[in-house]
């Protein structure tokens, strides 16, 4: 069996869905990997490095797609390259289907059987194949660094004969992976932390990373299935807008991670807040993708309002191409194992379990997914 790795196409996008270790596991599975040439070099992985681990170099993209019976990629592809997938072909990426319905119709058409590696089901099994945990992940981490970066003062306190520098204060709204990233990071750069987030369970979380935590009293309980956040009550959003109103204004950087499963992102951070906030002070907006949680965010820009820097910058996991790559490809490696079959070497899919129904968009020529097979929301 066939597995191919082109090279990502899409702007911007430096990842790359294999990396030499997982090639060298692919191929003891009893693969035969093609890797696309250049695929790795914004990772810093060359051909020959694939190569020493067992793969073959295609010299273009049609030739690295002929006949391969698995495609890994990081993003979804375009027409062209669907273009060259062979009928009843695998592909495993992350294919942002919400915001491309059409598109499930084309993989559908081409007979791909597409899988949306973000659909991964919150279930101890499938933790190590939970591409959005891997890359919030590192994404929480580049947030406060780049954060830091903008920030025209240092970050920890410091004492010096010249006198006290005071620490800077990170607020971070939004506690998932990458909200739990940036309360750590930004702790290990000396700042005071704070954070929020609509889930009561979030408290213990943040505490135990040396944060304070700084939540609306109510009632309302913001958990939704899987461990993910529910959009909250008018009500709810007026109280969370005070206290936000109150705590924002004493903040220096302030990183948003609230996102709500397809939907788009809650607004947190208003412009009567940001006006709140001191000249100079920085919000990293992680949620710039999915519209963003201020209205100033400029997806894709790093812009400047009210004396504060917004910094909404897209696709931040791939700014950290060599680890977000190798973490992508082993989340796919650890996906692919169970479902290649050790005696025959290819694939044997249980097409009932709920990794495979949570992830398969379509399959033979239908759109399978209950979200958007005709009929679902
Ligand atoms: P996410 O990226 O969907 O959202 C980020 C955070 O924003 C969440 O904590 C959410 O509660 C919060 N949020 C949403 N609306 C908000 C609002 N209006 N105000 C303030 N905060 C708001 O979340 P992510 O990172 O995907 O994590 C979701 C959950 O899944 C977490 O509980 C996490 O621990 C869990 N998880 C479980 C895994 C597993 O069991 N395999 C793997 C990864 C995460």
């Amino acid at each position: 069996m066939k597995l191919a790795i082109p090279k990502e196409r899409l702007d911007g996008e430096t990842r790359v869905a294999a990396s030499p270790d997982t090639v060298k596991k692919l191929v003891g599975l009893g693969l035969e990997v093609t890797v696309e040439t250049g695929a790795g070099a914004h990772a810093s992985i060359s051909d020959a490095l694939y190569q020493e681990a067992g793969a073959k170099i295609a010299s273009s993209e049609a030739d690295a797609l002929k006949d391969a019976d698995i495609v890994f990629k990081v993003r979804a592809p375009s027409d062209e390259e669907l273009s060259h997938f062979k009928k009843g072909a695998m592909l495993a990426a992350i294919l942002n289907p919400y915001d491309d319905k059409p598109r499930l119709q084309k993989y559908a058409a081409a007979g791909v059987n597409a899988f949306a590696m973000e659909f991964m089901p919150r279930i101890t099994r499938a933790q190590s194949m939970d591409v959005l945990s891997s890359q919030s992940n590192l994404a929480g981490y580049k947030a406060v660094i780049n954060a830091a970066a903008a920030f025209t003062r240092a970050t920890p306190m410091m004492m010096t004969a010249a006198g006290t520098i005071a620490p800077a204060r990170a607020f971070v709204m939004g506690v998932g992976v990458a909200g739990l990233q940036a309360i750590a990071t930004a702790k290990r750069l000396g700042c005071i932390v704070s954070a929020t987030d609509v889930r009561a369970t979030t408290k213990e979380q943040v505490e135990s990373l040396g944060g304070t935590f700084v939540m609306v009293e109510s009632d309302e309980s913001g958990d939704a299935v899987g461990g993910y956040a529910k959009e909250m009550s008018d009500e709810y959003k007026a109280a969370q807008a005070a206290l936000v109103a109150e705590h924002i204004k004493k903040q220096d950087i302030v990183i948003t991670t609230a996102l709500i499963p397809g939907r788009p992102a809650p607004m947190l951070v208003s412009e009567d807040h940001v006006k709140s906030m001191k000249p100079g002070s920085i919000i990293v907006d992680l949620a710039a993708e999915r519209g963003g949680n201020c209205p100033l965010t400029e997806p894709g820009k790093t812009v400047v309002k009210h004396g504060v820097t917004i910094i909404g910058e897209l696709n931040v996991a791939a700014q950290l191409a060599v680890d977000s790559s190798a973490l992508y490809s082993k989340n796919l490696l650890n996906f692919i194992t169970p479902l290649i079959d050790a005696e025959t070497k290819s694939l044997k899919i249980d097409w009932e379990d709920e990794i495979i129904t949570g992830t398969c968009l379509t399959k033979d020529g239908q759109v399978v997914h209950p979200a958007f097979r005709e009929g679902g929301n």
